[in-house]
This record gives C-alpha cells, structure tokens and sequence, in this order.
C-alpha cells in the first residue's frame, strides 16, 4: 500500500496540514493568521508563532476528518525544516517530531521551495523529468533546474533584492491596499491599463543580462512606483490605482515569464512548472501560457489554492520520499530559516 503521508507547514503565517498518498490529494487543511498581520503591514514572528501553536492540533485533527482517516493511519510525517521564520518552523518541527515519536513512524524535515515546486504532482501527476521550476513567494524568487524534485535541484538565479510577492507587497501598501497586497493588485489590475506606464524591468539591459541571466531585481521597480504615486500626490493630481496596479503587476510579469522562458530554451528543458503564492495571480498565468505556447513549451501552474502556503505541498514532496524509503530525519534536526534548495 502506498504510504500515507501528513504534511506540517508553518514557515510563514499558514499552519498548514495536508494528507496525502502518492500523488493523491486527500486532505488540506489550512488556518492562516493572516488578519493578526494585516494592521502592522506585514508578518509578525512572534504572532505567527503563538497562531501556529493555537492552530496546530485542530489543524491535525481538521485534516484526519477531512481524509477520513486516523492519526494512527499515517506512515511518515513530513514538515517544512526551512527557510522561513525561525519560531514559526520550530513550532511545526516539535509537532511533526512529537507525531513522529508518538506514532513510530519516520519524519522527513523538507524545504520549503522544493514544497512549492513538489505540489504540482498532486494535479498534474508526477513532474517531467528535467523541469524548470520558477518559484515566485513573499520571500522568494527564483529558477530551479529541478531534475528530481526528491534528490536533485539546482538553482540557476535568483533574485538579488526584494522577492516578487514582498514587490508586490510594498506596491500595494503604498497604493493603500491591505496586507498581503498581492491578491488586491490582482484584483484591481484587471480593470487598469497595463501600458499607463512602462515600469523598469530590471536586469533585463544587454549588461544585465549577461552577469544576471536568471537573477531578478525588484527593488528598483518598487521605488519607480513609489516615485511615480508620490510626483502625481505632490501635484495635487488623483492617483489612478488601476492603472498603476496594472502596469507594476505588467512589469514584473514580463521579467519572470521572459527569464523562465530563456532559461527553459537556454537550458533545452520543456516543461516549465510554476510555484508560490504569486503563481496565484492570473496575468501571471495568462502571460506564462501565451509565451510558454509561443516558445513550444509545456506549462504546469497548481490551482491558486495549491500556489499559496499549505500542508499538502509539504505532504506531496514528503510523500516522494516515503515512496523511496528515505530515511528518516534524525530528532535533532533544527529549523534552518535559510535553508538552501540546492540538492544535494
Ligand atoms: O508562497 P506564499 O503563500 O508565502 C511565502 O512562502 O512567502 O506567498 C505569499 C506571497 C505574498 O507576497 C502575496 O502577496 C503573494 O504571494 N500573492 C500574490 C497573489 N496571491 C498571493 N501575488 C500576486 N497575485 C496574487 N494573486
Ligand atoms: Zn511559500
């Protein structure tokens, strides 16, 4: 029988617990603590870490009747070890550890972003193997040749300031929007003009290119709509919020399609999968799908509730794994806020 695998994650501001059995889906329970951040404009350690703890043992329990199944059914338990915040990790680390202990059962600790790039099998069925994975979060942006989402991934760039969720973040708080401000410029985006303004794409210049094929830059662009709000407010002048959604959200959509379908090209890879909670946004979707057709390329973007953070990507790669007979991860394993995706 296939194993059974329950997922923990609790990298960031989701306590998540997935359920999963091979590349079968069975359960994804999710508590966000999201509202406590909203009004300090961002995640707060020490809050996410005491709702993971409150959130932790109904999350499990919302899970297994989801599933339909017992605790005592599970085979492995896997968890998110790192990047992510430190005390937020360490809660879903001493969970999945004491699960483990508790039930005799194997713990697999794994990262996060092979998480991100590992859910895709539960909709797609399992990865082609090599992929291009662009990994799009709130603390990361990156190209991953991925040639075994359980053993071999290798990062080609990667952003060298702010992370494309975070720019989309800080844009949305300067025009006013909630926290997180990603879903908001999304939402308003579809009523703007996506040529109001050519934004900078960053490191896409002759130069750029060549010492930063695959890395990505946000930070500038970010500043370039700062500037651009507060020029229109210092004249007095009403800020079109549509438009400047529209037209951000088209800069950074143009970099991280063009870079990924150039690395995919470059790299002789077919199949590009994308991954993280800004793979939810649908111009990002859109645009990926026209170039990927373009460009002769197969794309694989999980549903928008499987971009975001939860347990069932951790349970999808732990699952990998469980069907190889990994050997567990040792008690001591510590949460690693930097983890590094490259494998091995
Ligand atoms: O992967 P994720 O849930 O958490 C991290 O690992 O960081 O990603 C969260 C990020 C946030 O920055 C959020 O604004 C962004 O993903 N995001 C979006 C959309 N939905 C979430 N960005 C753009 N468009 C969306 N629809
Ligand atoms: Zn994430």
């Amino acid at each position: 029988m296939t194993p059974l695998v329950l997922g923990i994650e609790t990298s960031c501001d989701e306590t998540g617990v997935g359920l999963v059995r091979g590349q079968s889906l069975l359960a994804d329970a999710v508590a966000s603590s999201v509202d406590e951040h909203a009004r300090f404009g961002g995640v707060v350690p020490e809050v996410a870490s005491r709702a993971h703890l409150e959130a932790m043992v109904p999350t499990i329990e919302r899970a297994c009747v989801q599933a339909r199944v017992r605790l005592s059914d599970v085979d492995a338990v896997a968890v998110t070890s790192g990047p992510g915040l430190t005390g937020a990790l360490l809660v879903g680390l001493a969970a999945a550890k004491a699960l483990a202990i508790g039930l005799d059962r194997p713990f697999y600790g794994v990262n996060h972003l092979a998480a991100h790039v590992a859910v895709d099998q539960l909709e797609h069925g399992r990865l082609p193997q090599p992929c291009l994975a662009l990994l799009v979060s709130g603390g990361h942006s990156s190209l991953l040749l991925v040639e075994d989402v359980a053993s071999s991934i290798h990062p080609l760039g990667a952003t060298i300031d702010d992370a494309a969720g975070e720019a989309f973040d800080k844009v949305a708080r300067v025009l006013g929007l909630p926290f997180p401000g990603g879903p908001h410029i999304d939402r308003l985006a579809k009523d703007g003009n996506r040529t109001y303004v050519a934004f900078p794409r960053g490191l896409t210049g002759p130069g750029d290119l060549s010492r930063h094929r695959y890395d990505f830059s946000f930070s500038g662009l970010k500043t370039a709509v700062a500037r651009w709000v507060e020029s229109l407010e210092r004249d007095g002048q009403p800020v079109p919020i549509a438009d400047v959604a529209a037209a951000f959200q088209e800069a950074v959509v143009d970099v991280l399609t063009r870079k990924a379908v150039l690395a995919c090209t470059e790299q002789g890879v077919r199949d590009l999968v994308i991954g993280g909670g800004v793979a939810a946004n649908s111009r990002l979707r859109a645009v990926a799908q026209a170039r990927c057709d373009a460009a002769g390329l197969h794309l694989r973007v999980p549903r928008p509730g499987l971009c975001t953070d939860n347990g069932a990507m951790v349970a999808a790669l732990g699952a990998e794994l469980a069907a190889r007979g990994a050997p567990s991860s040792g008690l001591d394993l510590a949460a690693d806020s930097s983890l590094p995706v490259q494998v091995p």
